[in-house]
C-alpha cells in the first residue's frame, strides 16, 4: 500500500522535550535535570489518568499541573513569572536538528502532527520553529477530547487527512504511542534513540543514576504492550528512504 501521508508525534519525536533543560536550570541551578525529568514523566502520566477518569483537560492542563506538581515535589518555591517562564519554552522547544530536512525530502506526500498538544501549543510550536511552511496539517487531539494512546486519538488522521490508516505512517519516538498508533492500525515507524547498549553503558558507568538516565530507562525502551512497530529507526533522517522503499 502506498503511503500518501507521513503523521508525526510533536513532543520528543520533532520536538527536544529535553530542551527545557536549559530553562528549568537557569530558574533552579542544580535542579534542572530532575525537574525536567519528573516534568516530562508526570506530564504524560496525566493525560493517561485524565483519559481514564474521564476527566479530561487540554494538554496545557497537564503541562501546568505537571510542572507545579514537579517544584512542590522537590521543595522548590516559585514565584508566577518564573513559573510562566519555564512553561514559555513548551512554545520554543528545539527541533531536531534532522527534522526540516527529512519533512522537505516527503513533501510529495500528506505531511501532518498528531498530537497531544493542545491547539494553541501547537499552533505556537509549529509557528516559532517554521515548520508551518513543511506541514499540511496539525492535528491536536483535543478535538476528540482523550489523549493517545486512546484509538479515538488516532481516527484524526483520517478525518482531517482523507486517508486510510493504512495509507499512513506514524512516526514517534514515544514507545507508548509506537504501540498505541499499531494497536490501532497505522503503518508505525519508532524512532530509537537510546539503544538497550547505550542504556546498559549509562547505568553501568555511574554509581548513582542520574535523572536523565532514569528518564531513558523509563521512556525511550520499547515497551511490551503486546503490538511492535513495522520499523525502528534511529532517527528522522532515515525516513525519506523508507518511505520511498515502502511505496
Ligand atoms: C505528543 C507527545 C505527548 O503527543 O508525545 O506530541
Amino acid at each position: 500500500m502506498t503511503i500518501k501521508a507521513v503523521v508525526f508525534d510533536a513532543y520528543g519525536t520533532l520536538y527536544d522535550v529535553q530542551s527545557v533543560a536549559d530553562v528549568t536550570e537557569d530558574a533552579f541551578p542544580g535542579y534542572g535535570d530532575i525537574i525536567t525529568q519528573i516534568w516530562r514523566i508526570k506530564q504524560l502520566e496525566y493525560s493517561w489518568l485524565r483519559t481514564l477518569m474521564r476527566r479530561y483537560q487540554d494538554f496545557s492542563v497537564a503541562t501546568r499541573d505537571s510542572l507545579a506538581y514537579t517544584l512542590r515535589s522537590l521543595g522548590l518555591q516559585y514565584d508566577d513569572a518564573t513559573f510562566a517562564r519555564i512553561i514559555d519554552k513548551y512554545q520554543h522547544l528545539a527541533l531536531y536538528p534532522d527534522a526540516v530536512a527529512a519533512l522537505e525530502a516527503m513533501k510529495d506526500r500528506k505531511l501532518a502532527i498528531l498530537s497531544n498538544g493542545s491547539p494553541d501549543m501547537l499552533n505556537a510550536l509549529v509557528r516559532n520553529s517554521g515548520l508551518d511552511r513543511l506541514l499540511d496539517a496539525t492535528i491536536s487531539v483535543d478535538a476528540h477530547k482523550v489523549f493517545k494512546p486512546a484509538p479515538e486519538a488516532y481516527t484524526l488522521i483520517e478525518e482531517v487527512l482523507k486517508v486510510a490508516p493504512a495509507e499512513v505512517l506514524f512516526i514517534s519516538s514515544n514507545p507508548w504511542d509506537a504501540c498505541g498508533a499499531k494497536a490501532f492500525g497505522l503503518n508505525v515507524a519508532w524512532i530509537e534513540r537510546v539503544t538497550p547498549e547505550a542504556m546498559a553503558l549509562a547505568c553501568v558507568e555511574s554509581e548513582t543514576v542520574a535523572p536523565l538516565t532514569m528518564f531513558k530507562a523509563l521512556r525511550t525502551q520499547m515497551d511490551e504492550l503486546g503490538v511492535a512497530p513495522d520499523h525502528r529507526i534511529h532517527g528522522l533522517s532515515e525516513l525519506p528512504a523508507l518511505v520511498s522503499a515502502k511505496s
